[in-house]
């Protein structure tokens, strides 16, 4: 399913006045799993519920039992000849492999090597409690307290709020059974990726994940952001709202399809160029035309984000094309 852009800059200005600070879901609502909200939306929603359930973010934590022997062959990548522990320690598979994976063992201790995928080959990484460091961010409904979750991956209740309430009573279209990111402000709905897609520590530092938040609520009383100063994995938010993208309403769901609808990489909603000339075209005309304006020299096959978003960061800014 093909979406327009949501977000227009005058809607952006308009509705970022609005912030909203309370969580959208009701109090005391529950983690209801993800197969529940499966079984409903299905039936309206199968374009969403069929791909988000094969996206890398849905299979970003996966039980090894004999249960899961299916999907456990489909996502296991490392190559445990070579690996410096032995394969039957691994009790849980971190991250769907598009371009590393991780392993922890039955105690969510993380093991010491993850494997790179294009490089087949390992490397270590520190052995620290998953619990308080990374399962969260790869799950459903974590508690860090209980070390449990309610679903493996990240599942819809992640973006859209426990679902209790909402499963009760779920033709009540009050804004506040489910969190509708879609009518959200925008800095609101960035906050739900940025639970995830962020680098620092919970304010009281006890975690490397802002427990407690929920979505609409107040990401900066879960959180504090590190100070990044190179690329990395996970810090898109913590990169972003330093941005006037972040300003203006451009946001994680503006670029990118929340479900993984679409066969563009990191499911973007349109392919790179075509995303940012979308908002671009008044003044850019193509990349020859702005770089010669710009007095630079684009490579054969470059994007706006060769030299806009070199290794992925997501600062927008000017100061990293100057280098170029
Ligand atoms: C018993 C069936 C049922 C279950 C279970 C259910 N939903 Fe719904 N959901 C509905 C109905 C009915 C609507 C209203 C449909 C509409 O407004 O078009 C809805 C609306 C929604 C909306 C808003 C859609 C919009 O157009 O804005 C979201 C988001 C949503 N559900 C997510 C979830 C999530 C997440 C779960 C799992 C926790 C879940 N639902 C479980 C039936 C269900
Ligand atoms: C604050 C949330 C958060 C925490 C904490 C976290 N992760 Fe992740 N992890 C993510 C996100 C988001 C991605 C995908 C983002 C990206 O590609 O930049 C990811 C991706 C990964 C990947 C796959 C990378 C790839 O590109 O294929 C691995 C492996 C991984 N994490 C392991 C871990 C381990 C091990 C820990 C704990 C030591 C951990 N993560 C802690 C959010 C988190
Ligand atoms: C990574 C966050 C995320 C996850 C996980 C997620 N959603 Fe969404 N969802 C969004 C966002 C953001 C929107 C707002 C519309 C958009 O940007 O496409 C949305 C919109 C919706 C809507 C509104 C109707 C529509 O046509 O857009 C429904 C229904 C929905 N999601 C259901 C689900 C279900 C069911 C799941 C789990 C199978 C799920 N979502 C998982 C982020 C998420
Ligand atoms: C509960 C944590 C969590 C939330 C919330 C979350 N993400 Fe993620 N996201 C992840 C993890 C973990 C991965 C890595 C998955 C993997 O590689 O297996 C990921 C991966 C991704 C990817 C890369 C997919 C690919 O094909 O390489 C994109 C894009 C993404 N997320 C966008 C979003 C957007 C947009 C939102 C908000 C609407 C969001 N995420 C919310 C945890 C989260
Ligand atoms: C203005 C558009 C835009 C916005 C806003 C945006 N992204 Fe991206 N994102 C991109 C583009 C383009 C890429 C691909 C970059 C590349 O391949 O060089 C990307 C890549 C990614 C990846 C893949 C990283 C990898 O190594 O595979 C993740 C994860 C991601 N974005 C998450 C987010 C999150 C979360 C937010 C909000 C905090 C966000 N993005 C905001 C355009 C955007
Ligand atoms: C939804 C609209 C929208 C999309 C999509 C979008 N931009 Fe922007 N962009 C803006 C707005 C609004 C500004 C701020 C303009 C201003 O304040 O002068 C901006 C500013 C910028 C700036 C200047 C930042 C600065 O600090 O001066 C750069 C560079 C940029 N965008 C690159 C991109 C790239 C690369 C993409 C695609 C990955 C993209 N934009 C996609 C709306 C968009
Ligand atoms: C070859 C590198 C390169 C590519 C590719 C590139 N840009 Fe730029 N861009 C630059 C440079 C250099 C500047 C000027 C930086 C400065 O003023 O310090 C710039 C400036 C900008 C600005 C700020 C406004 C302005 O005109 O100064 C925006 C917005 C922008 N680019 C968007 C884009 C978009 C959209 C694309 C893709 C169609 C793109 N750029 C592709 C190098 C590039």
């Amino acid at each position: 399913m093909k979406r327009a852009l949501t977000l227009g800059w005058a809607v952006a200005a308009v509705t970022i006045a609005v912030a909203a600070l309370h969580a959208a879901v009701p109090d005391g609502a529950k983690y209801s799993g993800t197969r529940m909200c499966v079984a409903c939306h299905r039936a309206k929603h199968k374009d969403i519920v069929n791909s988000y359930i094969k996206s890398p973010m849905a299979n970003a934590l996966i039980e090894v039992n004999d249960d899961n022997e299916e999907k456990v062959t489909q996502y296991l990548k490392g190559d445990f000849k070579t690996a410096p522990f032995k394969q039957d320690d691994v009790a849980f598979i971190l991250a769907s492999g598009v371009h590393q994976q991780a392993y922890l063992d039955k105690d969510m201790k993380v093991l010491p090597a993850k494997w790179l995928v294009a490089d087949k080959k390992w490397v270590e990484t520190p052995a620290v409690d998953a619990t308080k460091e990374c399962l969260y961010c790869h799950s459903t409904g974590f508690v860090a307290a209980d070390k449990k979750y309610k679903t493996a991956g990240v599942g819809c209740e992640m973006c859209h709020g426990p679902g209790s309430a909402h499963i009760s009573a779920p033709a009540d279209k009050k804004l506040d059974t489910v969190a509708r990111p879609g009518e959200m402000d925008p800095k609101a709905s960035a906050a739900i990726c940025g639970q995830c897609h962020s680098r620092g520590r919970s304010v009281d530092g006890a975690t490397a994940f802002p427990q407690g938040f929920l979505p609409g609520g107040d990401f900066n009383k879960f959180f504090k952001h590190d100070e990044v100063k190179g690329p990395g994995l996970n810090q898109q938010f913590t990169d972003l709202v330093k941005t006037k993208h972040y300003e203006k309403g451009v946001v994680c769901a503006t670029c990118h399809d929340p479900h993984g609808e679409t066969g563009n990489i990191a499911q973007l909603r349109k392919p790179i160029t075509e995303t940012c000339l979308d908002c671009h075209k008044a003044k850019i005309v193509d990349i020859p035309t702005h770089a010669k304006s710009k007095n630079v020299t684009p490579p054969a096959d470059a994007t706006c984000a060769t030299c806009h978003m070199p290794e992925g960061r997501h600062l927008f800014d000017k100061t990293v094309a100057d280098k170029k």
